[in-house]
């Protein structure tokens, strides 16, 4: 396998192409004639084309102008449209599909439960109720921190449903990330379980979220859903046992009649600061924006069993394992767990088991699964799969063939899809009847989304140049604004590059006009998948006792696509040690979650930095790497640094 590095090397000399599956085009929802039209009517008339398209959405009352880029860069789409999201991902189904499955759930250890629309349509409005009854109203924010169980679905419907913002925290985060959310949203309610399976270990949720709320102080009341069945800590008037309260709960409650505009959700992500962003989706374009492109991208049909191994804690699960693919009507797998528990086969066994037909991951799972070995899927009958699709960062050509050909079996088409928390949907991906792949690159841009590279002028660069990604156009399901921080929204995506949306993407075009990503151009880690800013790691460092300045950077990583190392120096009179770099690894781990664990901790005397004082990053990104340094250190403050360091590197 190779590293990113070269990565970039085979993807710039990449050249197959693989045309749609003659067999796929023909029942294909998108053809390339059909493709081609929706392109240039979007061009011809993006109003229109928009207008159009919101009519697979249910509205309650219609909508008086598409967009409203008055106030730009904050957007109104659908203004004065009413419509609500559960409904839309529920009710409309019950005539139908009410005995359809929508939820497909299997939990870590085995257990597993199916959930029919009409199902789930009762436990969203009895959960509803519920929360009603706590005194949630339209307008107030709820934080879900819950593991990937059919009740987490239900309770992001139940906000929807009257109307409240959910804030979704990813199970993996820890009591510190939780109580940082709850505050920022001001967040009333959180609905959370006892605990949640991992690895063939507990999750202590609601521990954490006792720690939590020591230090919450707007949520008053916490929902427990009771999954892995250790005591837990219930305090009197605060907590609340979910079956307790569910069991004399009405399965009737009509959903809320809300504006297009209507905030159905915050979601936090990193961003080249210490703190994170709350991410601030809006009803009726966000709802477009996923049910549109799930149909387009996945070409999704009645009978297809659907499986995105995303948890609901990112905007994937948000996007395309809840609003998506419930606003289509579709069958939905959900598994708890690791792939890797009990053995590296899980996955496959899953696919396997529920026929799943179309399925969509990451590419660091992707190079595990090389890693693991061919022989655990060859174990399962993987013959059900027509379509796979890949998210979160770029995949490495050579993880795109194995999974076409040992996971595709040849015969599925791959939609490598890029998109951000804050697109909210899809917006360059390939529609798999219409658009010949390519290994490395997500292609073209989906109907109605102008993109281009383009230099810090806003200049297109020339075919197979390096340069910016952006977005020309608004389209409906982009993020609002930060949440509580206007200022940050305008500052960080409309502020950069003048008149368009900045991705902090770095990509280029080749001749076809083809995108390749080429991954961030900020201060944003890619781990395994996961967004995390070297700032959040370098400021939860800084407040150990014994840390007097710290530098996060990533370094290549075969599995992870990124690693973490931090370059640290120790307040005066500390001793380096082994056990010191244990002590930080965990602090970081207690103040942000497992997922920002750092791979490597290297101590230094001080840290290069400009005579301006700023650090020298691309030359500790060099070190961390293990390249030579290219850069220009003359401006060093102090040439024994980067000496020392070397050594060390070399030692
Ligand atoms: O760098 C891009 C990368 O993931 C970033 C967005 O991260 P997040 O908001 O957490 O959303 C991840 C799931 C949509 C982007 O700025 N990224 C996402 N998809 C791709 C990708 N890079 C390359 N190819 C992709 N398909």
């Amino acid at each position: 396998m190779t590293s990113p590095a070269a990565t970039i090397e085979s993807v710039l000399k990449e050249t197959r192409l693989f045309p749609p599956p003659e067999e796929f085009v023909r029942q294909a929802r998108i053809n390339p004639q059909e493709y081609q039209r929706l392109h240039e009517w979007a061009e011809r008339d993006p109003d229109g084309f928009w207008a159009e398209q919101a009519k697979i959405l249910d509205w309650f009352a219609p909508w008086t102008q598409v967009l409203d880029w008055s106030n730009a860069p904050h957007a109104r789409w659908f203004v004065g449209g009413k419509l609500n999201a559960s409904y839309n991902c529920l009710d409309r189904h019950l005539a139908n599909r009410g005995d359809k499955i929508a939820l497909l759930w299997e939990g870590e250890p085995g257990d597993s439960q199916a959930w029919t629309y009409r199902q789930l349509h009762a436990e969203v409005c009895r959960l509803a109720n519920v929360l009603k009854k706590l005194g949630i109203r339209t307008g107030d924010r709820v934080t879900i921190y819950m593991p990937l169980v059919p009740e987490a679905v239900a309770a992001m419907l139940a906000c929807a449903r009257i109307g409240a913002t959910h804030s979704v925290v990813f199970g993996g985060f820890s009591a510190e990330a939780v109580a940082d959310r709850n505050n920022d949203a001001g967040s009333k309610l959180i609905i959370t379980a006892d605990g949640g399976w991992r690895r063939g270990k507990i999750v202590p949720l609601k521990d954490n979220v006792d720690i939590a709320l020591s230090k919450s102080p707007t949520v008053k009341t916490c929902l427990v859903l009771r999954r892995t069945g250790q005591p837990v800590q219930m305090v009197p008037g605060r907590d609340f046992w979910w079956h307790e309260l569910m069991a004399d709960a009405s399965p009737d409650c009509p959903p809320e009649v809300l504006d297009s505009e209507h905030p159905l959700f915050i979601l936090y992500t990193s961003g080249s600061t210490g703190k994170p962003k709350g991410v601030l989706h809006t009803t009726g374009g966000y709802l477009l924006g996923t049910a549109l492109t799930h149909r387009w991208v996945f070409d999704i049909r009645d009978e297809d069993v659907y499986w995105c191994s995303a948890d609901v804690g990112w905007v994937t699960g948000h996007s395309y394992v809840v609003y998506g693919p419930l606003a289509n009507g579709a069958t939905v797998v959900l598994y708890e767990g690791a792939p890797n528990h009990p053995q590296e086969d899980r996955f496959w066994q899953i696919i396997e088991k529920y026929k799943v037909t179309i399925f969509y991951t990451a590419p660091t799972a992707i190079r595990s699964f090389i890693k693991w070995g061919e022989e655990h899927p060859r174990k399962h009958n993987l013959s059900s799969l027509r379509l796979l699709g890949s998210v979160g960062e770029p995949i490495n050509p050579e993880a795109w063939m194995w999974y076409h050909t040992v996971i595709g079996g040849g015969r599925c088409p791959i939609v490598d899809t890029w998109w951000q928390t804050e697109t909210g949907a899809i917006l360059i991906a390939p529609i798999p009847g219409a658009v010949p792949t390519k290994p490395g690159s997500a292609t073209r841009p989906l109907p109605g989304i102008r993109a281009a590279v383009v230099d810090k002028a806003g200049r297109p660069v020339p075919p197979n140049t390096g340069g910016y990604l952006v977005i020309q156009r608004p389209w409906p399901s982009m993020l609002r604004t930060i949440y509580g921080d206007d200022e940050r929204y305008r500052q960080a995506y409309w502020g950069q590059i003048p008149g368009v949306y900045f991705t902090a993407d770095g990509a280029r075009q080749d001749e076809d006009g083809y995108f390749w990503i080429m991954g961030r151009v900020d201060d944003v880690l890619n781990v395994s998948g996961h967004r995390l800013s070297t700032m959040e790691i370098e400021s939860a460092l800084v407040h150990h006792p014994k840390v007097a300045e710290a530098a996060v950077v990533g370094r290549p990583d075969e599995i992870k696509g990124e690693g973490i190392v931090c370059f640290v120096t120790l307040k005066q009179g500390v001793t380096p040690s082994a056990e010191l770099k244990e002590e930080l690894k965990a602090h970081v781990v207690k103040d942000i979650g497992a997922l920002a664990r750092p791979d490597d901790i290297r101590f230094t005397d001080a840290l290069p930095k400009t005579r301006s004082g700023k650090i020298m990053r691309r030359l500790l990104r060099d070190i961390a790497a293990g390249r030579s340094t290219t850069g220009d250190v003359t401006t060093l403050e102090d040439f024994s640094i980067l000496a020392r360091l070397r050594e060390e590197e070399e030692g």
